[in-house]
């Protein structure tokens, strides 16, 4: 395996205001493989603007190290911060008065990329973020989403290794933020970018990442490839009403068959939830209600939410 373009180790961040102690993020250690896509889920809280900061720099960590591209952010932050570009959250780092294209030969300016050079990428991403009809109109009068786009355009065309994007889909319509998903897919493949995203969607890292780091409270609960997680993303609840009592000899059945299973009953009712992760399990389920002799009532599938999902990995790690 190559050597990792972004690690971080033992990373600690406590906020200290006058009144508490907050521990934003509690010893997180990852690392992130050159053209790999990496997504930071986590819920409201859970430590992933100050983790991406203190990537780049604007937030000090309490402890632990982060190295980028083998250097030490501590030690030499110029250097580690010339192989990223970062978009935070709602801080769109554009210039209003300038247009799309000015923007972002202004950007790639500084990185000392010629503008002769840089147009036909400039004409590309403008594509890509389908802001062609808006190329010379001034930011400023650009929707929210445009300006979005825009930023991520700005930073994309710096032409860095690494792309820090902090909730790059927040806010958006559902089809300004299919484009951006789509761009972003597109430059990891295409120009082989490393690319950090924090999101607390799961639709977004389902579309965009190779891998994905779930943090809770600071910590680091699941780091794990997309399509392990999504697999248990995939388990699907059932709930089924039966009339009557189901009878001792057929729960327990159940109950050895089926390892996530609640069972409720009155005398003339019984509940069943469980979770039953294909159409195989599913049709076991109906054998053995058959064979007991029971009547169904009702089933209803539920699709676990990511909050579900988010408290049954927390639960397994403690
Ligand atoms: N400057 C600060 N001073 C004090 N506490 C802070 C500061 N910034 C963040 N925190 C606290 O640190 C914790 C983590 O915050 P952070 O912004 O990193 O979470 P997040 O995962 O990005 O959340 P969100 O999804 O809401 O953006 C929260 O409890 C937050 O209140
Ligand atoms: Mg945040």
């Amino acid at each position: 395996m190559p050597a990792p373009v972004v690690r971080v180790d033992q990373l600690t961040k406590v906020y200290r205001t006058r009144r508490e102690r907050v521990t934003a993020v509690d010893r997180v250690s990852f690392e992130v493989q050159p053209g790999e896509v990496l997504g930071l889920l986590g819920p409201n809280g859970a430590g992933k603007t100050t983790t991406i900061k203190s990537l780049c720099t604007l937030v000090r960590p309490t402890s632990g190290e982060i190295e980028i591209g083998g250097v030490n952010v501590r030690a030499h932050p110029y250097r580690a911060l010339k192989r990223i570009a970062a978009v935070l959250e709602g801080n769109r780092n554009i210039y209003w008065r300038l247009s799309p294209r000015e923007n972002m030969e202004f950007f790639s300016g500084l990185q000392g990329i010629p503008t002769r050079t840089v147009r036909p990428r400039i004409d590309q991403l403008l594509e890509r973020f389908r802001l062609v009809d808006k190329a010379n109109v001034s930011a400023r009068k650009l929707s929210r989403g445009m300006q979005q786009k825009l930023a991520v355009a700005c930073a994309l065309i710096k032409g860095t290794e690494i792309l820090l994007l902090d909730e790059p889909t927040l806010g958006l319509d559902v089809e300004t933020s299919y484009e951006l998903r789509g761009a972003l897919k597109a430059m990891a493949r295409d120009h082989q970018r490393t690319i950090l995203l924090s999101t607390h969607d799961m639709n977004v890292v389902q579309d965009v990442c190779d891998r994905v780091i779930v943090i809770h409270e600071g910590r680091v609960v699941t780091d794990d490839r997309v399509t392990n997680l999504l697999h248990m993303f995939r388990a699907r609840a059932y709930r089924f009403i039966l009339e009557g009592r189901l009878e001792d000899r057929a729960c327990h059945r159940l109950e050895r068959s089926f390892e996530m299973l609640e069972l409720h009953h009155t005398d003339h009712r019984t509940e069943i939830e469980v979770e039953l992760l294909d159409s195989a399990a599913l049709y076991k389920m109906m054998d053995v209600l058959r064979e007991s002799g029971a009547i169904i009532e009702s089933i209803d599938r539920q699709d676990p939410n990511l909050e579900e999902i988010f408290l049954a990995i927390v639960r397994g790690n403690n």
